[in-house]
């Protein structure tokens, strides 16, 4: 390698700056040292946005879709004022965000807090300790998130490079989906009529759907380049129900972090993320003007049966014209090139893709994986079914109501949230510690699905001490038909370390184990019809949701809680509440 490529002007200057600070704050304390403090205010509001031709109010912060960007560095305080002045009751959660001793402010509704009603302020107030990259932000309140979300940029401590080459420029790009309809009628009607919800009129990339949609050619994302550069694209997966595969003709993706941890760098035509997934790529252009523009495309994949939007995104990559001084620099008669995605059914991409997932695990960025395990459970995903209410139609499966569950427990949310019962010592009549480390009645949960499809319901936690070592097997099941589901772990980073098809085994499996470099996530993908082995140390005391990513499913009760018991050490405990938590 050559000697640090920084230029001594910089160099000078970057020393004279922090003298300069040294001087102005001279009694600076090694804590203090380590971050500073950025300030929000998310103002909930209701703005009229148009796209497909039409016209809605939609739920956002500060009039913004997507809305704002947060930017941090490691170490930092983020401190986000939220004001209610919107009728819907909100909550917001930093997605991603480990949250150790804040879980008052991880923001899930009904688990850490009750909801932020009108007229009503809270602050949320973390510290971001140990993650560096993208994360992002979305309500976590019944269907709200659909319109309101936004990147978190978490850059890494000043001074700290950048384990890839540093970028010319970075740029946020946010998948979404957009309704025409109010997507909060359209989950209470299918709640009602116990179906499947209508699926979704477009894709959007930075909300905007692109040319591929009726008279939305206005409404598409240029991402405007110069030859010859390295960009690094934080993308974001914040789509309600949809897993998506994107690409950008003739050009090919590093993949370098995902999840705000850094992997091992490789390369591709196409990339696979699931909703609350995030990945940092690096795009470097071509060497010399093209003379022509690139389609960057995004469509589902689906492993399912159930209806979904089978529409494509589009956005456009255009090269600068280094020849071109004028504002015709980006010319629209070029040829167009259009990507190559893989089938929407590629299961067999998505598996080969998950696999190359690889912790960076160097002496700077170690894969802490935990090598003993103190507890091990094993959670059925996947669709089921509620029996029809008397003297009511329904438009599930066979005339019934559909549902979801883990270890067939429907999670039924209570009205009061969990955090503030578990703190105040208040359980009886809003949770019980009872959930099911194991499928109570084990079955061929990848065979013929088994006569009774129905769930149980309740509003069950599992209950583990500080510290637990905890390794989980989640296996997906065929009951209504297998399908990918996109498990999500708030307050903790979990390691993947295996996975595969059919039904896990318990004696043959473990063999295959990662336990050197196994990806850090908080999302993974449970696969169709198969099952993913995870490990995670449980040491942040608090209650942390757990639930699939695909809206629809954790509507209808895929989810779950963990309740992390406090330390015995003043730092291992869950500290009291703000004053400003939401009542219910
Ligand atoms: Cu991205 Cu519980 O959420």
């Amino acid at each position: 390698m050559a000697t640090s490529p920084l230029p001594s002007s910089l160099l000078t200057t970057v020393l004279v700056f922090s003298c300069i600070i040294f001087f102005i704050f001279p009694a600076i304390t090694e804590s203090q040292q380590t971050g500073i403090t950025r300030h929000y205010q998310f103002d909930i509001q209701m703005t009229n946005v148009t796209r497909l031709c039409e016209t809605k109010s939609i739920v956002t912060v500060n009039g913004q879709f997507p809305g704002p960007k947060i930017v941090a560095r490691e170490g930092d305080r983020v401190v986000v004022r939220v004001v209610n002045h919107a009728s819907h009751n909100i909550t917001l959660h930093w997605h991603g965000v480990r949250q150790l001793q804040s879980a008052w402010y991880d923001g899930p509704a009904y688990i850490t807090q009750c909801p932020i009603q009108k007229g009503h302020t809270y602050v949320y107030n973390f510290t971001i300790v140990g993650q560096r990259g993208t994360l992002w932000w979305h309500a976590h309140i019944s269907w709200l998130r659909a319109t309101v979300y936004g990147p978190i940029v978490i850059l890494p401590k000043l001074g700290v490079p950048y384990p890839f080459v540093k970028p010319y420029k970075e740029v946020p790009i946010i998948f979404g989906e957009w309704w025409k309809p109010d997507t909060e009628a359209v989950i209470s009607q299918a709640l009602q009529t116990g179906g499947g919800p209508n699926v979704s009129d477009a894709y959007t990339i930075n909300g905007l759907p692109g040319p591929l949609y009726n008279c939305s050619a206005k409404d598409t994302f240029k991402l405007k380049v110069k030859p010859g550069k390295t960009y690094l694209l934080r993308i974001i997966n914040a789509a309600l129900n949809d897993e998506l595969f994107f690409s950008i003709a003739n050009h090919s993706l590093t993949i370098v972090e995902v999840d705000a941890v850094y992997v091992k760098p490789f390369s591709t035509k196409t990339l696979l993320i699931t909703p609350g997934q995030t990945t940092n790529v690096l795009l470097t252009t071509q060497a010399q003007y093209p003379g022509a523009n690139f389609f960057m495309e995004a469509r589902p994949y689906v492993s399912g049966q159930a209806t979904f939007d089978n529409s494509t995104v589009a956005g456009i990559l255009e090269y600068e014209n280094p020849k071109s001084f004028s504002s015709s620099s980006f010319n629209k008669n070029l040829p167009l090139y259009k990507p190559t995605l893989p089938a929407l059914n590629d299961t067999s991409f998505a598996t080969n893709f998950s696999k190359k997932l690889r912790s960076l695990a160097n002496v700077n960025y170690p894969a802490n994986v935990p090598q003993g395990v103190d507890r091990q459970f094993f959670f059925t995903v996947g669709l089921g079914a509620n029996p029809c209410p008397q003297n009511e139609t329904c438009q599930g499966p066979n005339g019934t109501k559909f549902s979801a569950s883990v270890n067939n427990v429907s999670f039924i949310l209570p009205t009061t949230a969990l955090l503030q019962s578990h703190f105040s010592g208040k359980s009886r009549g809003v949770y019980r510690s009872n959930f099911p480390i194991m499928p109570l009645m084990p079955f061929n949960y990848t065979g013929t699905p088994p006569n009774n499809t129905f769930v149980t319901n309740g509003t069950e936690v599992l209950v583990v001490p500080f510290n637990t070592s905890v390794e989980l097997v989640m296996q997906d099941t065929s009951i209504i038909g297998a399908e990918s589901h996109p498990l999500h772990i708030h307050g903790f980073n979990f390691f993947v370390i295996g996975q595969g098809f059919g039904n896990y085994n318990p004696v043959k499996d473990p063999a295959g184990f990662n336990l050197v470099d196994p990806v850090e996530r908080n999302t993974v993908g449970v696969p169709a019809g198969g099952w993913v082995a995870i490990r995670f140390l449980a040491d942040n005391p608090g209650v942390w949701f757990m639930h699939c990513h695909l809206e629809v499913h954790t509507s209808w009760g895929l989810r779950m809680a963990w309740l992390v018991l406090d330390g015995n050490l003043p730092n291992q405990k869950l500290p009291p509440p703000p004053s400003d938590l939401p009542k219910c």
